[in-house]
């Protein structure tokens, strides 16, 4: 019987053996050229190292609006549906397994921009559902990336670590999302609005570190 020849296609499925991942970074910084756009574009260039898809949305470039107002309260309160430019960044998270939130600290917390898209996009109906059944994020992994001025040490011998763990980490994600792989992960020391080829060398080791856990995530 003559050996049939097996084609390329096929023996490129038979070695595939996992789905790609789809990675998405969202930034927050007003500067296009700030650390923390390069510090996401490294999360999501580690993955690709792997193969990963990957999505970069830089919050103020795109205009989103952090404000919650009436069109989010209604949405809560089953009077109107989920407000289009929530919707819209609502399916990339559906679409992607793990999700960066990439931004500096202001007054030991969130910046406005993501502290709006924590209000306005993991809202209930979608973040967690007022019926306690699972949310559709659940499954997903979620690193919240923070640039900070001061160390990691220090915010761990102030407390302001486990601030903001407790309320982002554990209450948010965890506890209402349901989310059981989210993580905080630090970028520290950085000089404030230095966003110099000298302040990347700077922080060189630390820009490596988030793209092999870009890498390791895939
Ligand atoms: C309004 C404002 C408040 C800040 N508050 C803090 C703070 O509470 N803790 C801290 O570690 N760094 C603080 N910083 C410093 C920034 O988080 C840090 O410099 C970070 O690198 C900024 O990111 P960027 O370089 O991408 O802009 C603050 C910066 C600004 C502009």
């Amino acid at each position: 019987m003559p050996k049939l020849a097996i084609p390329a296609y096929i023996i490129a499925i038979g070695s595939y053996n996992g789905t790609m991942s789809k990675f998405l970074a969202f930034t927050a910084n007003p500067e296009p050229e700030s650390l923390t756009q390069y510090i996401g574009k490294a999360f999501l260039e580690g993955a690709e190292t792997k193969g990963a898809d990957t999505e970069f949305v830089d919050l103020h470039a795109i205009g989103f609006d952090p404000t919650y107002r009436m069109a989010d309260r209604k949405q809560y309160l089953d009077e109107a549906l989920m407000p289009d430019d929530v919707a819209a960044l609502q399916k990339k998270i559906l679409d992607a397994d793990v999700i960066a939130l990439v931004f500096p600290v202001y007054w030991f917390q969130m910046p406005a921009m993501m502290k709006g898209f924590t209000e306005r996009v993991l809202c209930r109906h979608f973040g967690y559902n007022p019926d306690g059944s699972k949310s559709v994020i659940a499954d997903k992994k979620f690193r919240v990336i923070m640039l900070t001025g001061r160390s990691e040490q220090w915010y761990h011998d102030s407390g302001i670590h486990d601030a903001i763990y407790n309320q982002v980490i554990y209450y948010m994600f965890h506890h209402y999302c349901g989310v059981k792989d989210a993580e905080l992960v630090y970028v520290d020391n950085l000089e404030m609005g230095d966003n110099s080829a000298k302040a990347r060398e700077a922080a060189a080791k630390q820009i490596e570190n988030i793209k092999e856990l870009g890498a390791s995530m895939a």
